[in-house]
């Protein structure tokens, strides 16, 4: 997605050869024209599906996901990355340890916003090792609702998250896929 790529170019800031620093529009403030196209652009991606519901975690991709819903008329479920004691009976959750953070939470969503009925597809900022969706990938299972693959904005492909997803046999859509980021440069694939 040539937008996504210029803002993350223009605006982008290189903390390591691993973290992309990306405030100005994803992460703190939220860039409203760009995400709208993040949203159009998943919804072509995925157009050969129905979708009835998307999953996401909080906090950062709740904005694309909800974009993504504003475009093609679907709920937003979004993950909570801690437990609500008011519906601790009725949630599914599990548990995702990160390693950027080197903090393991767990997540967790509501029986009442998942079913067997559903047909999921989940969307992230970032895939880096791909522990979140690993964890959204769980309780979609427990849910017993079909999932169809998984949208990510800008994924980190240097890392293993996407590839061992798809080899799994799971439909990854990535709006960036980001190649290397050494000496302060960010090489697409
Ligand atoms: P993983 O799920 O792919 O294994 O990723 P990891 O645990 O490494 O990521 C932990 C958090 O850091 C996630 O956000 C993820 O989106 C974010 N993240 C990972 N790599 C990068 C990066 O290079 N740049 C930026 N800006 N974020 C990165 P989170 O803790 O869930 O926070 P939130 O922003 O969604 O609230
Ligand atoms: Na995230
Ligand atoms: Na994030």
């Amino acid at each position: 997605m040539k937008l996504l790529k210029e803002k993350i170019v223009n605006e982008g800031k290189v903390l390591s050869d691993t973290v992309l620093k990306v405030d100005s529009f994803l992460n703190h403030q939220i860039d409203p024209l760009l995400m709208k196209e993040i949203g159009e652009e998943f919804a072509n991606r995925f157009s050969d599906q129905v979708i009835t519901k998307i999953l996401t975690i909080e906090s950062s991709g709740i904005a694309p996901a909800t974009m993504l819903g504003l475009t093609i008329g679907a709920p937003v479920v979004f993950a909570r990355k801690r437990k609500s004691l008011t519906l601790s009976g009725n949630l599914f959750s599990a548990t995702v340890h990160s390693f950027t953070k080197n903090e393991t939470n767990e997540i967790s969503v509501s029986k009442d916003f998942l079913t067997p009925e559903d047909n999921v597809l989940i969307i992230d900022d970032f895939l880096a090792n791909g522990e979140a969706v690993k964890g959204l990938l769980d309780i979609v299972e427990q849910s017993g609702a079909q999932m169809i693959g998984v949208g990510i904005v800008i994924e980190k492909g240097f890392q293993k998250g996407g590839a061992a997803l798809r080899e799994q046999g799971i439909r990854v859509e990535s709006l960036a896929n980001i190649k290397s980021m050494s000496n302060g440069n960010v090489e697409f694939y």
